[in-house]
């Protein structure tokens, strides 16, 4: 029988990955500049982690969470997102002591999720995403997205939007949900299943409902922005002027609500509007949430951050037609004559690797022709050929496959030849 991937995971080959390697290296360089360090957290966490920080009302806990019970009975979920887990880790390691505040955080790996997979929705993707906890100042909320952007930015995507949004405080949130209520109360019947359970649990979410999009009471729903008490507004404004300053362009959206209960304050997306993007385009998306830390046990500190799934930047890479500069090729190919050749290649070859180069040769018993062959097919900048007359002058005939210039070089001195010219 022959074996079939789960639906909605992917096998990234050599080819590939590649370009996943490039992003996860930008990322960490990005991260590294504006002082992001790594965390690495569990797969997967106690079921009640996400039920409390993403929400018993949301469709990620609601349908899509892979949640299994392990050997002896607890309930287990693989992670469908990394704030909870950084937070967790945040209050169980008691980072809010560390001498240097907010705590910023980055982490990169898989999240599973169970939903209809489609171009740019898997079940398992891989997000990039950073947390910075401990910080009320506006500025925090800037870097986070800059950082976002100019991580789009250093692979060459242009066609980006960044829509940003006011979620306010608790207070300005109460009064929004009560004119929510009011709002959708009195023709909920009008609306999907779903719907109608979030009117009292969660009537915000009622917003985001893909179902009842086109009704006549979304487009009329009472904005969030004009519920925002003073103390918020100023919050908001402040922010916006901090990404002017930084000359990063946005829209404010008053209908962008998020996935996810934990957030308040700014909320943002990044989208692509590149042509040939496909029907999601959502890239990035985060926001800040000032209640989290302290609803996990820890002490009342705030929190924001953002996630992007490193398939749909790929995808966005693809649509805008990008070439990454990824480096091909070998530094160095062995082609070998005869068995005495062919002996003295296996040492050579490792002293080439141990000077750092990157170098191959055949295992085949290939030909001359076919071992010229795979150092074409390997984009091998040099090829030193071995053979009985070479050997007996412990030397290579060292050939540039550049500049086609060819040059007799001592064995022992070969790889310090190549590193002086590579
Ligand atoms: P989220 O909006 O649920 O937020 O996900 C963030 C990003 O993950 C999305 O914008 C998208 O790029 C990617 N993503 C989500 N689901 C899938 C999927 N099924 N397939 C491929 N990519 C996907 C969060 O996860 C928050 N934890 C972000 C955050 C961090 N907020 C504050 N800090």
């Amino acid at each position: 029988m022959a074996y079939q991937i789960p639906r909605g995971t992917q096998d990234i080959l050599p080819g590939e990955v590649e370009k996943w390697q490039f992003i996860e290296e930008k990322a960490r360089e990005i991260c590294k500049s504006y002082q992001y360090k790594e965390i690495r957290t569990p797969i997967f966490e106690h079921t009640e982690l996400f039920l409390r920080s993403v929400g018993e009302s949301t469709d990620i806990v609601q349908k899509e969470m892979y949640t299994f019970e392990d050997r002896k009975g607890r309930s287990i979920t693989l992670r469908p997102e990394g704030t909870a887990a950084a937070v967790r880790a945040f209050v169980e390691k008691k980072m809010h002591v560390q001498p240097e505040q907010p705590v910023k955080l980055y982490y990169i790996g898989p999240m599973f999720r169970y939903e209809r997979p489609q171009a740019g929705r898997y079940r398992q993707f891989v997000q990039f995403g950073i947390e910075a906890i401990g910080s009320n100042d506006p500025s925090i909320d800037a870097e986070v997205i800059s950082l976002a952007m100019e991580l789009y930015k250093s692979a060459g995507l242009k066609n980006l939007k960044l829509v940003i949004n006011s979620l306010g405080d608790p207070e300005s949130r109460k009064a929004h949900r009560e004119a929510l209520v009011n709002h959708f109360e009195p023709r909920i019947g009008e609306f999907c299943h779903d719907c109608q359970n979030r009117l009292h649990t969660n009537p915000l979410r009622i917003l985001d409902c893909k179902k009842d999009r086109g009704h006549e009471l979304m487009a009329s729903a009472p904005s969030i922005l004009d519920y925002l008490n003073e103390e918020s507004k100023a919050y908001f404004d402040k922010v916006q002027s901090y990404l002017s300053a930084l000359a990063i362009p946005f829209t404010v959206d008053k209908n962008l609500v998020r996935g996810l209960d934990y957030y308040n304050h700014t909320a943002f997306e990044i989208m692509s509007d590149a042509d040939g993007f496909g029907a999601i385009t959502t890239l990035a998306g985060g926001g800040r949430y000032n209640g989290l830390v302290e609803s996990m046990g820890g002490p009342s500190l705030p929190g924001i951050g953002f996630a992007l799934s490193i398939e749909r930047f790929l995808a966005a890479i693809e649509a805008e037609n990008i070439q990454l500069p990824i480096k091909e090729g070998i530094d160095c190919f062995i082609v070998t004559m005869g068995e005495k050749a062919k002996d003295r290649s296996v040492p050579l070859l490792r002293d080439l690797r141990k000077a750092g180069l990157a170098a191959e040769k055949d295992y085949e018993d290939k030909k001359m022709k076919g071992q010229f062959k795979s150092a074409d097919r390997l984009k091998a900048r040099f090829v030193a050929v071995i053979g009985d007359d070479e050997l007996v002058k412990n030397a290579a005939a060292l050939k540039d496959m550049e500049t086609g210039e060819q040059k007799e070089i001592s064995l022992d001195e070969l790889a310090e030849y190549l590193k002086q010219k590579l």
